[in-house]
C-alpha cells in the first residue's frame, strides 16, 4: 500500500507520541548519548490539534505510523515542533512530504516567520531544513545538574518575583515581554502554561518594576524565561534557579541559547552541557540573548 500523507487525529496523538519517542532515542543512542526520551502524555499536542489542526499531520503506511510531525503558529511565527520519522523508514522521503504539508500551514495561516529547534547533531534532519530555507542560527544547549550541586553554589536572588496572574494586566506585561523578545505574541501558550498547576509562572522585579518573566515547573525544568533588557539576564536566571531548587526535585534543567550570559552562569554553577540543539530560522528571528526556550517543541 502506498504512503498516505494525512491530518492527524486527536486519537492517534499517543501512537504518534510512542513514534516520535523511538525515533529521539534511536538517533540519541547513535550518537551517543543513550536513550534520552520517554513516552509522555501528548498533552501539548493535543491543544495545538484543537487550536489549529491544520499543522498536524502523520504518514502512514499500510496501518503503521511512519512519521509526525507537528507544527503550531502563533500571531506570525510559524513554528515546526516536531518532524519525526519511524527508524526503519528514514531516508525515504517521508520527512520531506510531512514537512511539505507543515509548511503550507505556515503560508495558510500567513505566518511570516519560520523557525525550529533540532538537534545540533543532526544533519540530516538540518539538510532537509536547509533545503526548504530555514538556516542553523543560534546553538542551545540543554543543561541539567543535580538539585544537591547547584544548592551548594546558590546565592540569594536579587530580583523579587510575584506571580503571574490571569488578568488583562498580567497579560499585556507578557504581551510587552514577548514582542520585545521574540517581536510576537504568544499569548495562548502563556495560557495553556498558567492551566498547569505543576507550572509556576512568575514576574521578575527590579525595584518595583516588571523586568522579565519565567515558569518553573515542579519537575525542576525551567523555562520559557524572558527578560526586557539583557542585564536583566544574569539576576532573572540566578532568580530561576532559586526557583528551581526550592521545588525540592532531584534534577534542575533548563534550554540555554549560547548568545545568553545565562550559560555562563549555568556552566560556573557545574551544570552539565547534556544535549546540544540548534535553532533555525527562515531570517533573523528573536533575541536569544534575552528568552530561554521552555523545550524544543513549545520554544
Ligand atoms: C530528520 C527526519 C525527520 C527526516 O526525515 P526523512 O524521511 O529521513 O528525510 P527525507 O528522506 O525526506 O529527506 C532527507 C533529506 O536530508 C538530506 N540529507 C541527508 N543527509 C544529509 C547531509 N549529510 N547533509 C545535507 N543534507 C542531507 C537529503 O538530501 C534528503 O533529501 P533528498 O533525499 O531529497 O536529497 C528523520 O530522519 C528523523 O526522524 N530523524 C530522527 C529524528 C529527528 O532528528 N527529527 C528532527 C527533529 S526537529
Amino acid at each position: 500500500m502506498p504512503l498516505v500523507v494525512r491530518p492527524a487525529n486527536a486519537d492517534e496523538l499517543v501512537r504518534a507520541e510512542e513514534l516520535v519517542t523511538r525515533s529521539i532515542n534511536d538517533l540519541t543512542v547513535r550518537h551517543g548519548f543513550g536513550p534520552i526520551a520517554t513516552s509522555r502524555s501528548p498533552d501539548f499536542q493535543a491543544f495545538c490539534l484543537r487550536d489549529d489542526p491544520r499543522g498536524v499531520w502523520l504518514a502512514e503506511d499500510d496501518g503503521e505510523i511512519a512519521g509526525f510531525a507537528l507544527s503550531w503558529v502563533s500571531d506570525r511565527l510559524w513554528f515546526l515542533a516536531e518532524l519525526f520519522v519511524a527508524p526503519g523508514r528514514q531516508g525515504q522521503g517521508v520527512g520531506n512530504a510531512l514537512l511539505d504539508r507543515t509548511m503550507q500551514h505556515a503560508s495558510q495561516a500567513g505566518a511570516t516567520e519560520k523557525c525550529l529547534i533540532t538537534f545540533a547533531f543532526n544533519v540530516v534532519s538540518q539538510g532537509l531544513y536547509v533545503r526548504h530555507g530555514l538556516l542553523p542560527r543560534v546553538s542551545i544547549l540543554l543543561c541539567t545538574a543535580e538539585r544537591e550541586s547547584l544548592v551548594r553554589h546558590a546565592q540569594d536572588p536579587a530580583l523579587r518575583t510575584t506571580p503571574i496572574q490571569n488578568t488583562a494586566a498580567d497579560f499585556e506585561m507578557l504581551r510587552g515581554l514577548d514582542f520585545a523578545t521574540l517581536g510576537v505574541s504568544r499569548e495562548k501558550h502563556h495560557r495553556y502554561l498558567l492551566a498547569n498547576p505543576m507550572v509556576e509562572g512568575i514576574f521578575f522585579e527590579d525595584g518595583g518594576e516588571r523586568v522579565g518573566y519565567a515558569y518553573v515547573a515542579a519537575t525542576g525544568h525551567i523555562g520559557p524565561l524572558a527578560v526586557m533588557h539583557a542585564p536583566a539576564m544574569p539576576g532573572a536566571f540566578r532568580a530561576a534557579l532559586a526557583m528551581a531548587i526550592a521545588k525540592g526535585a532531584p534534577q534542575i534543567s533548563v534550554f540555554v541559547p549560547g548568545t545568553s550570559e545565562a550559560l555562563a552562569i549555568a556552566a560556573s554553577q557545574g551544570m552539565r552541557f547534556t544535549l546540544p540543539m540548534v535553532l533555525m530560522s527562515w531570517r533573523e528571528f528573536g533575541d536569544w540573548t534575552r528568552y530561554l526556550p521552555r523545550n524544543p517543541g513549545f520554544m
